[in-house]
């Protein structure tokens, strides 16, 4: 069985407790350090963070001392999961890599970089390769890999089977995000409760673009973004966990029925199926053949979190078909997602 030390960098925060919730107890990983802002470094974890999950946090970590992110601070590591803020990741990730550690990152800030896989690994998991490309390292040993924004995460993962199968032309969807993706303390209290906010700054545009990139073609070493157009209207809504897409598709080929469509969703298989990974669900892409489903409160949690829900898949009267779709977005959508990345990244042996 593989056995690897890991750092969480951000391990305070929102996405960071996640980590440390979905690690514990993990077959192949352990959690050796953990780190945060000055804040935070220098205090037992159990002092630095504010614990938001519903779970007890796990003893394992509490007397762990939080640390300053910096490379030579996480000495000892094989590798390091990422959920730091965006304003600070960048340089911080740049440390690591360039210190020959793996980086395997929530952040955005190297998503838009053309050699930093940009990772769904039931969508897109070749694209490992492009770390091939990177030299923040001379002997290859540091590289960085990110998964996607919370909403592209579901979005390309639902968009998949139909893709493989018809060919995305366009699409037009809107997010119904859950409270827990803005971090915390989040959005404030009077601004949601009985509301819904019809704008998340900065959002839009990443969901207009990652999709792109996920679904690009890669051919010697080069990545080729897909050309899909996307327009997205990115709104908050008072559910905790679980982002709810709306999406309607335009397609190359058209399938004869809604009921088509609805088996190519079904009879999708996982192409990562085969590593048998310890965090990958049974059903990556589930079709729920009730019509009041998914549910962000029912569902987000099934399956550990890791399963993208699709429902409702029927004929549009704008373009070819509509559907819903959710995941939760701090578990599928950030550390899940990352999670199952390293475990790729193991099984192809990047991480060795
Ligand atoms: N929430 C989601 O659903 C979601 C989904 C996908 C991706 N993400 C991304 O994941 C990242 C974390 O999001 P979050 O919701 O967990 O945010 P958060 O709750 O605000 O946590 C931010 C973390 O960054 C740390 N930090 C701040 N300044 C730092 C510095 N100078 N050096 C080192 N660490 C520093 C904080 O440590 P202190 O506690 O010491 O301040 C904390 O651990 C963001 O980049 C976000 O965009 C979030």
């Amino acid at each position: 069985m593989p056995n690897f030390n890991v750092g969480v960098l951000g391990a305070t925060g929102a996405v960071g407790q996640k980590f440390i919730r979905l690690l514990q107890d993990h077959p192949w990983f352990t959690i050796h350090s953990l780190g945060a802002s000055s804040r935070s470094a220098g205090k037992p974890y159990v002092e630095a963070a504010n614990w938001i999950e519903s779970t007890e946090m796990p003893e394992s970590v509490q007397q762990i001392v939080v640390k300053d992110c910096t490379p030579k601070a996480f000495a000892g590591v094989d590798f390091v999961f990422s959920g730091m803020d965006a304003s600070v990741a960048g340089d911080i990730e740049l440390d690591f890599a360039k210190a020959g550690i793996p980086v395997i990152s929530n952040a955005r800030n190297f998503r838009t970089d053309p050699t930093v896989p940009l990772l769904v690994p039931e969508v897109n998991p070749g694209h490992t390769e492009l770390i091939h490309q990177q030299s923040f390292t001379d002997d290859g040993s540091g590289w960085i890999v990110t998964n996607p924004n919370c909403v592209a995460v579901p979005l390309t993962m639902s968009l998949k089977p139909l893709h493989d199968q018809y060919g995305i032309k366009s699409v037009i969807l809107t997010s119904m995000q859950a409270v827990s993706g803005a971090g915390y303390p989040g959005v404030p209290s009077l601004d949601i409760l009985g509301n819904v906010v019809p704008l998340i700054s900065g959002e839009e545009p990443k969901i207009h673009a990652e999709p792109l990139k996920v679904f690009g073609t890669l051919k010697d070493g080069k990545l080729t973004h897909a050309e899909i157009p996307i327009q997205a209207t990115a709104t908050r809504v008072p559910t905790i966990n679980g982002h709810l897409l709306s999406v309607t598709v335009g397609l190359h080929n058209k399938p004869s029925s809604a009921e088509e469509a609805i088996r190519a969703v079904k009879n999708w298989e996982s192409p990562i199926a085969k590593y048998d990974l310890p965090t990958a669900p049974d059903f990556p892409i589930f079709y729920h053949d009730d019509e009041r489903y998914p549910q962000p409160r029912l569902h987000a949690d099934s399956e550990r979190g890791m399963r993208t829900a699709v429902g409702r898949i029927r004929s549009s009267n704008v373009l070819d078909l509509t559907f819903v779709a959710m995941a939760h977005n701090t578990v599928r959508g950030a550390a899940g997602g990352a999670i199952l990345n390293a475990e790729l990244l193991v099984a192809k042996g990047f991480i060795k």
